[in-house]
């Protein structure tokens, strides 16, 4: 885990998109402040409301401390004042500051008070929404809005997140075991487009997991 957190920041220092062979950098300092740059620049960075707002609350009051560029440089800690960071290393952020507490070691933060679960649960919406983004684009705009948009009356609205979460079993099976069974209508229908992969079904449902 540690390694990966180093790696990332590597590679996004690196700035021309390439991730070969060693990097080599003068002294620790210039690559904090290059890191400090990459980061004002990154447009997601700007455009993302709700991670500035987490990014306040929660990593700025309770984490950063600790994980900053200059620890993740001197103490090869993961360094979360990167957005990319946190979204590479999410599993695990949640564990620490949920269930080892109850496991009694690994917990974030060591000391002080934990995370509020408000707050916790603002983090998994924030990661929810950028998955539900990606969804959009990537599964329901490429194999279903043609049919599913928000102006067709006639057939569930797959541009909405409650419609989608509400009518989700039946939109899985239409995608997957409805090809087999043929008992309802598979989707997209048959001539109107590829089924839908495995992997982006897979990722629907983690959509699910943590929008829930
Ligand atoms: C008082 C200092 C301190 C604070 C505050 C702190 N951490 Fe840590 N954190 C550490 C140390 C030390 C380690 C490395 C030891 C370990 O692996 O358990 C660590 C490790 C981690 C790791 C494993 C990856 C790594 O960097 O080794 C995660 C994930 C993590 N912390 C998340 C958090 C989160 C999220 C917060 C805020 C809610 C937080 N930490 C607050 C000191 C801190
Ligand atoms: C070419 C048009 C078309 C496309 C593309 C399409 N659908 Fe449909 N969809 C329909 C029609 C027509 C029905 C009604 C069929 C029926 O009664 O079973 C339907 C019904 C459904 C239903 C049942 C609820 C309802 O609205 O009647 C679900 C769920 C559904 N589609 C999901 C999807 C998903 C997910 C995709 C993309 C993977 C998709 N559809 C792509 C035309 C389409």
């Amino acid at each position: 885990m540690k390694k990966v957190g180093l790696g990332l920041i590597l590679v996004s220092l690196a700035g021309c998109g390439s991730d070969k062979g060693p990097l080599k950098f003068s002294t620790p300092q210039k690559v904090i402040n290059t890191l400090e740059v990459e980061n004002k620049k990154d447009p997601t960075v700007e455009n993302d409301k709700a991670y500035v707002q987490i990014k306040t609350s929660l990593f700025d009051t309770s984490c950063i401390k600790c994980h900053n560029p200059e620890t993740a440089l001197k103490r090869n800690r993961l360094d979360l004042t990167n957005r990319q960071n946190i979204l590479d290393n999410f599993d695990d952020i949640i564990y620490r500051m949920t269930d080892a507490f109850d496991m009694g070691f690994d917990y974030m933060p060591p000391k002080g008070d934990p995370v509020s679960p408000a707050l916790i649960k603002e983090l998994k919406t924030w990661k929810a929404d950028i998955h539900f983004a990606n969804l959009q684009k990537n599964l329901f705009e490429t194999s279903c809005l043609k049919c599913h948009g928000p102006t067709q009356t006639r057939h569930v609205d797959l541009t909405s997140k409650e419609v989608i979460l509400k009518n989700f079993d039946d939109i899985v099976y239409r995608m997957t075991t409805a090809f087999e069974d043929n008992l309802k209508k598979p989707m997209p229908p048959k001539g109107k487009g590829e089924p839908v992969s495995p992997k982006l079904i897979e990722e629907l449902k983690n959509w699910k997991n943590l929008a829930d």
